[in-house]
């Protein structure tokens, strides 16, 4: 059975590189600065979790948390 994630970015770190949206543009959505924040409540659809993990991977400022449930 496989862990459901859930992610969620930091506003304090998030500079707006957008990498985040560039690999899992489903779990991300910008806002008018061009900031991430989780889309919806940062549930990760099954199918997507390898998306989480990349994208929290290439975050530079180490903004994006995942996290099991
Ligand atoms: Fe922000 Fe990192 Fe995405 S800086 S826009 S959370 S890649």
């Amino acid at each position: 059975m496989s862990e459901r994630l859930r992610v969620h970015v930091d506003p304090e770190k998030c500079q707006g590189h957008a990498r985040c949206k560039a690999l899992a543009p489903e779990l991300f959505e910008l806002d008018e600065y061009g900031n991430a924040h989780e889309a919806g409540d940062g549930t990760v659809p099954p199918g997507l979790e390898d998306k989480a993990w990349l994208a929290k991977a290439n975050c530079p400022e180490i903004a994006i948390d995942v996290t099991e449930e």
